[in-house]
């Protein structure tokens, strides 16, 4: 697939000249396809905070580019193995759970150690040379940053690190102690929308100002003239500092939240592809949204809610609900109404609205930045 299939003659490598992406790169089939292979099948996908494995034992279920992966916290650390037993083929874990010591395949009982390594066969002394130790699970790319757990499908993928450097220091300074962090609340949200539409949503503030009531309150939140961003090649980092307190959609007593960290009470990391990290004014949780593809035109979003007791304190907890009820509410039906829009014959891609610099704070080129790294991820725009 090339660049003008993809997204469309209108699209621009600079962003104050180019029009959006057209309808299809939200809604084809085929590019969801395409990039299932080239992006989840290959890019480090978040899929939880060590602090949900953290028995010896412990393990998750995901799905990742229509395969499903089990990661397995083994005593020392985690990791990851397709989730395939490798004796004729059945999945090995059904679901997320606990073990002692073994994963055992429900078929023939084969097991195998938390490393991978096959344990154990019935019969299998009376097999004629069959050799125990030549097995093992199919091990998939794991990486650690601050505590977050990423895999990887791609044997030859680079660490995470190298990939998006400037996320570590980033997530560093947005919360210092990010490793000890405990799952404090969950949320998920079947979307019917492209997760690129959900993606894009969140990226911009464009639309912050217009878009409904609690929009509004959002925007009480951060003080305007303090809002600062930068655009890291797969990372975009926005801080601000907060709106006068007596306007917050939560009531702020203390200052116990992160924010020392870095002085700032506004702050949010976006990590490409779908994952979003953030500290809201005057609370004590980090919050992070994944946005999955669960098919061409739908999206299954996640969002978590960490702080350091696994429990949400006032005001974290009205801000919880202001973030997952209220606002996200909002923002599920206006990326749903730009889906419907985006099979229309009758739309023709608009300019994203992005001042000569490229600097304004409302502008869209967030978006168009997002567009292009993931057009490199696709291979279809060279690397910068
Ligand atoms: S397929 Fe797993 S033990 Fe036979
Ligand atoms: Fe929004």
């Amino acid at each position: 697939m090339d660049l003008e299939a993809l997204v469309g003659a209108g699209f621009d490598l600079d962003a104050s000249r180019s029009h959006a992406a057209h309808g299809r790169f939200y809604t084809d089939p085929a590019v969801h396809e395409f990039e299932q292979e080239r992006v989840f099948a290959r890019e480090w996908c978040y899929v939880a905070h060590r602090s949900q494995l953290p028995n010896r034992g412990d393990h998750l279920v995901v799905e990742l580019a229509g395969r499903s992966v089990v990661v397995v916290a083994d005593g020392d650390g985690h990791r990851a193995f397709h989730n395939v037993c490798q004796h004729r083929g059945h999945q090995l874990v059904a679901e997320s759970g606990h073990t002692p010591n073994v994963l055992v395949c429900p078929y023939h009982a084969w097991s195998y150690a938390l490393d991978g390594r096959l344990r154990g066969a019935p019969h299998a002394r009376d097999v004629p040379d069959f050799d125990r130790s030549c097995v093992s699970l199919t091990p998939v790319g794991l990486d650690e940053i601050g505590g977050f757990l990423f895999v990887n499908l791609d044997p030859d993928a680079r660490p995470l690190r190298d990939v998006a450097p400037g996320f570590e220091p980033r997530l560093r300074s947005m919360v210092g102690e990010s490793e000890h962090l405990r799952l404090a609340s969950e949320s998920r949200f079947g979307i019917e929308a492209n997760w690129k539409v959900v993606t894009e949503n969140f990226l911009e503030a464009y639309h912050v100002e217009f878009s409904g009531p609690a929009h509004q309150a959002l925007g009480n939140i951060i003080d305007p003239s303090t809002y600062r961003f930068e655009i890291d090649g797969r990372v975009i980092e926005y801080t601000a500092g907060g709106g006068a307190p007596e306007v917050l959609p939560y009531e702020v007593h203390g200052t116990d939240d992160f924010t020392s960290t870095a002085g700032v009470p506004f702050h949010q990391i976006f990590l490409y592809p779908n994952m979003t990290f953030s500290v809201f004014p005057g609370t004590n949780m980090v919050f992070v949204f994944d946005m999955s593809p669960s098919g061409p035109e739908t999206t299954a979003e996640r969002i978590q809610y960490f702080t350091l007791d696994g429990h949400l304190q006032r005001p974290s907890d009205q801000a919880e609900a202001f973030i997952s009820r209220e606002l996200n509410h909002e923002d599920i039906a206006l990326v749903e109404g730009v889906q419907r829009g985006l099979r229309s014959p009758g739309y023709r891609p608009g300019r994203y609205m992005v001042d000569a610099a490229g600097e304004a704070g409302w502008g869209e080129q967030f978006v168009h930045h997002f567009v292009l790294t993931h057009l490199r991820a696709l291979g279809v725009v060279p690397e910068a």
